[in-house]
């Protein structure tokens, strides 16, 4: 809700001319995009233009990532050179290695990640130029190496040898490989990295989400591109953003069944406590997101013939909306399908990583393009002007 400043300004507020303050920003239009529009009426949930329902029906994760920073789906020639690319910079350097292996077991896999994609940018003779061309290269290498590092992170700090991916794999693949126990001619595994694709193309982009702000924020001071997508990282990690999507799992996980369903929810409920993977600050009547993955959840859960965490999460669907009339987010089913995967809880939200990753990018080239450094105003609400007493005259 808006609220006029006036109403609620106080007499010595030092900037009375400022409209409108909206607490946490909600509503406020607080910059421009040609990248993705999320509206709740008939124009849906769309990037550049086209809609994420046909996307994650027809489309690649590699495909959406060129869409977005390059505004147009590519050419098949495009999107094979588009994917040349990824590959040959699935690599990383030795001393971002060394880092990973210099990690304590406790460290969380977001702490690890935004650690390294700073040294990335510490190693990067480019990072500084903020040229068009620059920041798209910068872009195309992180969207190769970040995946590798997220899984070389996993195998090192579990002591897993694990599967090594091969060079011609997608990012879906990479990942499948490097974070579960999956081998690519496992039954399912193609099935499995379908679904996983589609997740990653329904976390790519979504708006001025607060990771994403905080990305443009840091980019409009024309910091470099590693710098903002480090501030991205670090903002996702929160519970009530990336986060959510391991708290989901962990749910299911503690409720176990599906009979212990119902009461669980309740009892939580009762506890005041937030129900992870429900509500959103802008879809207030249903996540479109979640619907699609529910269905790959769905579907994966009969192939897979382990229908626990899908039964458990319909039941906690179900509980919600008849309690407090919230819907799922897309984080709510995409704990189900990954859970399938056996993507290990910790390391959920460095997949959403390694997806965002192309909306961020592709935010902080738009915002360094057509820069305006971003600097709202606060309402101040702190003491009314005071004199300064000499310390020794203080009580
Ligand atoms: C995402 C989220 C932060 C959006 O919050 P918001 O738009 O600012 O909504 P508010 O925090 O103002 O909540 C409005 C009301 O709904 C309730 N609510 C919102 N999300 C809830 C949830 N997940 N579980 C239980 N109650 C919830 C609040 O308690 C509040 O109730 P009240 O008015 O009785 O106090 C919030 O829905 C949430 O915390 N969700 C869980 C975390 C999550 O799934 N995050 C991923 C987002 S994509």
């Amino acid at each position: 809700m808006t609220t006029p400043l006036m109403a609620q300004t106080p007499p010595h507020n030092p900037i009375p001319d400022i409209p409108s303050y909206s607490p946490g920003l909600e509503g406020v239009i607080a910059g421009e995009s040609a990248l993705c529009l999320v509206d709740e009426g008939d124009r849906g949930l769309r990037y550049r233009g086209y809609a994420v329902t046909e996307l994650a029906e027809q489309s690649s994760f590699e495909e959406v990532a060129f869409l977005l920073l390059h505004g147009k789906l590519p050419t098949q020639q495009e999107l094979e050179e588009f994917r040349a690319h990824l590959q040959q910079t699935r690599t990383y350097p030795d001393l971002v290695d060394t880092l990973l292996r210099a990690m304590p077991p406790t460290a969380h896999p977001m702490d690890i990640l935004r650690s390294a994609v700073s040294l990335l940018g510490i190693l990067d003779p480019e990072a500084n130029d903020h040229a068009h061309l620059s920041n798209m290269r910068k872009a195309v290498r992180l969207l190769g190496q970040v995946p590798l590092i997220t899984g070389r992170a996993y195998q090192l700090m579990h002591g897993k040898q694990g599967g090594q991916p091969d060079s011609s794999m997608s990012t879906a693949e990479t990942l499948l490989v490097l974070l579960t126990d999956r081998k690519p001619d496992d039954a399912v595994f193609t099935m499995m990295a379908r679904v996983l694709d589609v997740s990653l193309i329904l976390y790519a982009e979504h708006e001025l989400n607060a990771s994403t702000f905080a990305a443009r924020v840091a980019a409009s001071t024309l910091t470099d591109l590693y710098g903002a997508i480090t501030a991205a990282i670090a903002t996702l990690k929160g519970p009530l953003h990336g986060g959510a999507n391991e708290a989901v799992a962990r749910m299911f996980i503690e409720i176990g069944s599906q009979d212990r369903a119902e009461e669980w929810v309740h009892n939580a409920l009762k506890r005041k406590q937030r129900i992870m993977g429900f509500g959103h600050r802008v879809l207030k009547k249903g996540d479109i997101r979640s619907a699609i993955i529910k269905r790959h959840a769905e579907q994966l859960s009969n192939i897979c013939g382990d229908t626990r965490w899908f039964n458990i999460a319909t039941t906690v669907d179900r509980i919600m909306q008849e309690e407090k009339g919230l819907h799922p987010n897309l984080d709510f089913y995409t704990a189900v399908v990954y859970l399938l995967m056996g993507i290990p809880q910790d390391w959920y939200t460095p997949v959403f990583v390694c997806s965002r990753l192309s909306g961020w990018c592709a935010h902080v080239i738009e915002q360094q393009d057509h820069n305006r450094l971003i600097r709202p105003r606060a309402l101040y609400t702190g003491p009314p002007p005071q004199s300064y007493v000499p310390i020794d005259q203080r009580h």
